[in-house]
């Protein structure tokens, strides 16, 4: 078997992270014997100086031939004052659109290792946060049409509309259920259906599918109370499921929670074809070119490629395990430095993860 892997290494400090999660993704084939295939293009603020414009036709051909799409971050302060149709931006919501990415997976970890960065009460932290928000990306108040202003009685009114097919409704829910069934089988659903009628069929739908998967525990949450759960007691979340909008701030709140982003991974997934995996965060234009990065949230995105785009769950657990093993030897990249540890850089941060993966 030989998995072909597109590589978008990006702008800042995106091909200092790609460069460390390649690293570790050749490791891991070496040792669980899958041959690889890399293919390297541009995209953002790389692919603007080369090109013109932030995604390539090629870009998109080679992500679409792809198994699987990796990416680093894109943006910077060189591309800031251009013409926004053209922004470094723009090539990653061309890209999830061109792959036609519904769901996107971003999982809230709070390391052991790494407790004394969140942000939450240590009696809250001591009992761990482990989540997997589902959010869904291509529906909802983001993209429902009508959309606009005019003027109504003489006033502007500007509007936007939460749509959702049952279609569209089923496959997120799958998604989640999936996601469950791969980690603690417990999936909440989050909506708003004691007020929106399009929570309502979210719900319906939802329980609909449920019956597919006797095997994980399904549970409803208004999303405000969900918000408020998030930081009162985060252990009681497994996998949570949500629509456009909800998940789209129920997704920062959690990940900001743990107090470190640069570890956190996510994966965009389509109904057919290569996912894309990417960190959260952006390409840090402050530290770019130092070797300062962290490198763990790419690398952490490599192990959610292998789990959900390449059904090779070993392999990506032996990946997050090195991770932990390298944390529990005290190496630290600057952004999660603690008192006591041995600070590394990004190159280095790479080879000792690399080091440590193992059958
Ligand atoms: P950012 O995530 O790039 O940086 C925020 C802060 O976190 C900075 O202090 C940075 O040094 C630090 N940081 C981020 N990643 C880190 C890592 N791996 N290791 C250590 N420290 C890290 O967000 P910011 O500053 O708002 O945006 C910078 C550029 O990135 C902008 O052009 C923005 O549009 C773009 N961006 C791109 C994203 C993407 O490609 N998916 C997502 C977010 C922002
Ligand atoms: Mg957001």
């Amino acid at each position: 078997m030989k998995l072909n892997i597109c590589l978008l290494p990006g702008d800042g400090i995106g091909p200092e992270v790609m460069d460390q999660a390649v690293k570790v993704l050749e490791k891991t084939a070496g040792i669980f014997g899958f041959g690889l295939q890399t293919t390297t293009k541009l995209i953002g603020g790389a692919a603007i100086d080369a090109t013109g414009g932030p995604l390539p036709e090629d870009t998109v051909a080679a992500c679409k031939a792809a198994d699987a799409v990796l990416l680093g971050a894109v943006g910077g302060p060189k591309w800031d004052e251009i013409d926004k149709a053209i922004r470094p931006e723009r090539g990653l919501l061309g890209i999830r659109k061109a792959l036609g990415l519904f769901a996107n997976l971003r999982p809230a970890t709070l390391f052991e290792e790494l407790k004394h960065a969140c942000l939450l009460r240590a009696d809250i932290a001591a009992k761990g946060i482990d989540v997997l928000i589902v959010r869904e990306l291509t529906g909802g108040a983001y993209f429902g049409e009508p959309r606009g202003e005019e003027v109504r009685g003489g006033e502007r009114v500007a509007f936007n509309n939460m749509i959702y097919s049952e279609h569209e409704i089923e496959r997120i829910a799958r998604v989640g259920f999936e996601a469950a069934r791969k980690r603690g089988k417990r999936l909440c659903s989050v909506d708003k259906a004691n007020v929106l009628d399009v929570s309502q069929l979210w719900r319906e739908v939802v329980i609909r599918v449920a019956k597919d998967y006797p095997d994980v525990e399904l549970s409803h949450m208004y999303v405000d109370n969900a918000a408020m759960q998030l930081v009162r007691a985060p252990a009681q979340f497994d996998v949570i499921v949500t629509e456009n909008l909800f998940g789209d701030i129920l997704s920062d709140e959690a990940s900001v929670i743990t107090g470190s982003i640069g570890m956190l991974p996510s994966a965009s997934l389509g109904a057919s074809g290569p996912g894309l995996y990417e960190p959260i965060h952006g390409s840090a234009p402050d530290i770019a070119g130092k070797d300062l990065a962290n490198p763990l949230a790419t690398i952490l995105s490599v192990a959610m490629m292998l789990r959900h785009s390449l059904d090779m769950p070993e392999a990506a657990a032996s990946i997050e395990g090195a991770v932990k093993s390298v944390l529990k030897e005290d190496f630290r990249t600057g952004d999660i430095m603690q008192e006591g540890a041995t600070q590394v850089g990004c190159v280095k941060m790479g080879d000792l993860v690399a080091e440590r993966i193992a059958k």
